[in-house]
């Protein structure tokens, strides 16, 4: 087995959930491949420390620029907040590190585009962590389309819902509240949730070409962590849009951290002319389908349980009838990179060039929150 060195910077949310698909994957996935892990980077030396330890990294380092440094890193795993997956990913880069990066690729399309460019120039293996592509319901929803299940498509409509920062008195900025500062996160909801929307649209559904966007900042200050000052709140709270694809299909979109009673409703539905598919994170094992071929008299929504062998990544968990979750997703991923670094594989997806078109989206979808016009898409 050839091992692959990873050097994981950030040890938050998603620290915790690639440190465990890294203890998991060569357990559940037969792989030329084997991701060690070497080294994991934060800041604080203790907390850091004690992540390692918990998590099984055979050592660490307080400042990310020493981690790329390494000759023992081969690959770098980028899991900090948004405002800096530009600068880790370029500098591991120029070191000739395989890049893997958490999503928003980067800030706005610039930063995007440099980072494209040098893991392409260097012929770098890269990722970007879209990880809802990798729920077996959700790859079967991809796998159905391929095979023309559902005709010409006419409908897309996705959300992204939820509730956590209705309080005014919720500051922005710093540890666990970066996502509210546009400095940090680039954007509100647009980047944050509906980047993820988007991303699987335009996986199931091809390029979105045009735009038109509704946004909302709706507690206009909040006290900032980092300077203790109540400042300007620069981050859409909410965003609704809506899109044409590039197969003549429309779009409707829609993400706010302001629905009352949401965590994490992320749904998406797709109508085309023979089927319709729909399905929802909330019960993510289930992919909803409705087949007008069907016989009529018992035509009807199906709900599939997918967990059988024969559907996408199960065969590789438990027997049939028994779920799987969210942290499976990451697993799905890395195993997904792992293979692509096989000989004679096709590269890894979602790659930095697929998370850039995202971007592209993202950015028109705020163009248009300002300027109340239609805004083309960049890079179709
Ligand atoms: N794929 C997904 O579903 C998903 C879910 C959540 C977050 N994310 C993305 O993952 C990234 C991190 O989000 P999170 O929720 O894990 O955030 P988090 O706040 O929980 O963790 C961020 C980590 O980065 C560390 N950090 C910040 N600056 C650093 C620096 N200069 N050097 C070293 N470490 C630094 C922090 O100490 C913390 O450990 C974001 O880009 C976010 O958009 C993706």
């Amino acid at each position: 087995m050839k091992k692959l060195n990873i050097g994981l910077i950030g040890y938050g949310f998603m620290g915790r959930t690639h440190s465990n698909a890294y203890r998991q994957v060569s357990q559940f996935f037969d792989l030329e491949y084997q991701p060690v892990m070497k080294a994991v980077c934060g800041r604080t030396e203790d907390r850091v420390k004690a992540f390692a330890d918990n998590w099984g990294w055979q050592s660490y380092e307080t400042d990310w620029r020493k981690l790329i440094e390494r000759d023992d890193i081969d690959a770098v795993d980028i899991t900090t907040p948004n405002n800096s997956h530009c600068e880790i990913a370029k500098a591991a880069a120029e070191k000739g590190k395989m890049v893997l990066c958490e999503k928003p690729l980067a800030l706005n399309p610039e930063q995007g585009e440099e980072m494209v460019k040098i893991v392409e120039d260097k012929g770098l293996a890269n990722m970007v962590w879209y990880n809802y592509r990798f729920v077996p319901a959700v790859t079967l929803a991809k796998n159905l389309i391929d095979d023309d299940k559902l005709g010409k498509i006419f409908h897309y409509r996705a959300n992204f819902l939820q509730d956590w920062t209705i309080s005014p008195d919720l500051p922005q900025g710093g540890e666990g509240l970066w996502r509210l500062d546009a400095e940090a996160a680039g954007s509100g909801v647009t980047g944050d949730l509906l980047a993820h929307c988007i991303d699987t649209a335009i996986w199931l559904n091809g390029p979105i070409t045009t735009v038109t966007a509704m946004t909302e900042t709706f507690i206009k200050e909040r006290k900032h962590n980092l300077t203790g000052e109540v400042q300007k709140v620069n981050i859409d709270d909410a965003c609704a849009f809506l899109a044409r694809f590039a197969n003549g299909s429309l779009a409707i979109f829609e993400s706010t951290r302001y629905a009352r009673g949401h965590k994490a409703l992320y749904t998406f539905e797709i109508n085309g002319e023979n089927a319709s598919i729909s399905w929802d994170l909330h019960d993510l094992q289930r992919l909803s389908y409705f087949d007008y071929r069907d016989e009529s008299a018992t035509r009807g929504w199906r709900s599939i349980h997918v967990t059988d062998s024969d559907h996408p990544y199960m065969d590789k968990w438990w027997v049939p009838g028994l779920n799987i979750g969210y942290e499976h997703t990451f697993i799905h991923g890395i195993a997904g990179f792992l293979k692509s670094l096989e000989e004679g594989q096709k590269p890894m997806h979602p790659s930095f060039r697929d998370a850039l078109q995202t971007q592209y989206i993202c950015d028109a979808v705020l163009k248009s929150g300002v300027s109340k016009q239609w805004e083309e898409v960049s890079g179709v």
